[in-house]
């Protein structure tokens, strides 16, 4: 796997992978800051009663009054500012007029464009009062998503993220996705290098100070097939259990990694009473 100099790469994904400098962390911070304070202005709306389609309005407004664009709206002819994932939905749900329920589980994905730089994060929201068991899906997906995060340091792989996700969530009996994955992001949405949430310690890329790339494991509480249904992004459980997502996007720094997309309010898991 080959790197290059961010200031010397096209602006596209051509497979090399960006070694971003000081400016690029600074511009990465103000948009995952920007993405994290969606999140935390959600929260609350996230009722019984409330349709999708009104969650996704809400985030739109927001990011756009703070200077932002939405980068999924019109991104490969996706319709929305949100993807919002109910239940057995894995990821890419399209948010419209279904109205939560009590006991709904839901990710809500936002990627503002602030400045050129995408802040990619999403986070679990439950309407109500959630099963047992969806509650430690949510939490057992948290924690695998934060020991990704704590694998992802200078002169470990991509392989140690996956391994260290997979670890935990198969230790709990849950499976990890294999169709979906983490990205490289920066001035590019869906950039080199593929982060895989499942595979074998030391194999893959190389990480390196500079690289910029979101973590986002879908855990699901059945198996892991999924399918995608006839709206082409819609996707959803083979067996139809419970899946649940966290995604934050991080910098590989000197001595570790700097997740961008924290909720500056401690609102990174749902409030369980
Ligand atoms: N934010 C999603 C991700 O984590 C991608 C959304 S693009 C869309 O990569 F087109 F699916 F909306
Ligand atoms: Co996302
Ligand atoms: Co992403």
């Amino acid at each position: 796997m080959n790197y290059i100099a961010a200031q010397d790469a096209p602006l596209r994904n051509d497979g090399l992978i960006k070694l971003h400098g000081p400016a690029a962390f600074a511009g990465m911070r103000a948009a995952g800051r920007l993405a994290a304070e969606t999140l935390d202005m959600i929260g609350p709306h996230v009722e019984p009663g409330v349709t999708t389609g009104e969650l996704d309005a809400l985030c739109h407004a927001f990011i756009v009054a703070r200077g932002g664009v939405s980068a999924p709206l019109n991104y490969r002819g996706y319709p929305k500012t949100t993807c919002i994932s109910l239940n057995h939905v894995v990821c890419h749900g399209i948010p419209g007029e279904r109205k939560l329920r009590d006991s709904d589980i839901l990710n809500i994905d936002v990627t503002p464009l602030l400045d050129g730089w995408h802040g990619d994060s999403s986070r679990m929201f439950v309407a109500g009062e959630p099963s047992v068991r969806a509650r430690r899906l949510i939490e057992v997906t948290y924690q695998s998503l934060m020991y990704g995060c704590a694998a992802a340091k200078p002169g470990a792989t991509t392989g140690d993220i996956g391994h260290a996700i997979q670890f935990y969530a198969e230790a709990n009996r849950f499976s990890v996705v294999r169709d979906f994955c983490g990205h490289g992001t920066g001035q590019v949405f869906h950039d080199a290098p593929n982060i895989m949430h499942f595979g074998v310690r030391g194999s893959g890329v190389t990480l390196k100070p500079g690289m910029i790339f979101t973590i986002e494991p879908m855990i699901n509480a059945g198996k892991f097939q999924v399918k995608i249904l006839g709206d082409g992004w819609t996707a959803v459980t083979r067996d139809k259990s419970l899946s649940a997502q966290f995604e934050h996007s991080i910098g590989i720094t000197e001595t570790g990694c700097e997740i961008f997309t924290t909720s500056p309010r401690g609102l990174h898991l749902p409030k369980f009473d």
